[in-house]
């Protein structure tokens, strides 16, 4: 069985998207796509079904990345069931994740930035309402969490 990545933003078409599509080809880079299983989600529902934000998919793009044929969908409880990790991009995140947690969880919640301690940042800021440079921080801050959060995956399951 695969490790299994959730990442979750708010509408699940800037942030999350971003984040699995970029976390997915660091994984492709060094063989471990059959090691590691990725998804995103959003904690509302406003985009169910929506294909990224075209400003989401033109920053992937620039770095080699396809996130075209992602599609949104709002968390589920049952999502605790199958994640081993659920991964927020903001605070606000976090806490309405913290609220769904059943009891029982026994994987990972926690901060993307987390994975990233070198970063002043603790939050992948939402780029909605911004313009591209919004797109383009996304994109670093996702870089530099993906690499901390695949070495914390291969300390403690692949290892
Ligand atoms: P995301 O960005 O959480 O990074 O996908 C947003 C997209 C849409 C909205 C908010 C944030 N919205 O309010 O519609």
């Amino acid at each position: 069985m695969p490790v299994k990545v959730l990442f979750v933003c708010l509408g699940n078409i800037c942030r999350s998207p971003t984040a699995e599509g970029l976390f997915r080809a660091e994984l492709a880079k060094r063989q471990l796509v059959d090691k590691v299983a990725t998804d995103s989600a959003g904690t509302g529902a406003w985009h169910v079904g929506k294909a990224p934000d075209r400003r989401a998919i033109a920053a992937a793009a620039e770095r080699g990345i396809d996130i075209s044929t992602l599609r949104a969908r709002q968390v589920d409880t049952a999502d605790f069931e199958t994640f081993d990790y659920i991964v927020a991009m903001d605070e606000s995140n976090l806490m309405d994740l913290q609220a769904m947690q059943p009891a029982g969880f026994k994987g990972t919640l926690a901060l993307f930035l987390d994975y990233a301690p070198q970063s002043p940042e603790r939050e992948v800021p939402d780029p909605y309402y911004g313009g591209a440079e919004g797109f383009e921080h996304v994109l670093n801050l996702v870089e530099q969490a993906a690499a901390g959060l695949l070495n914390d995956i291969r300390q403690q399951h692949l290892s």
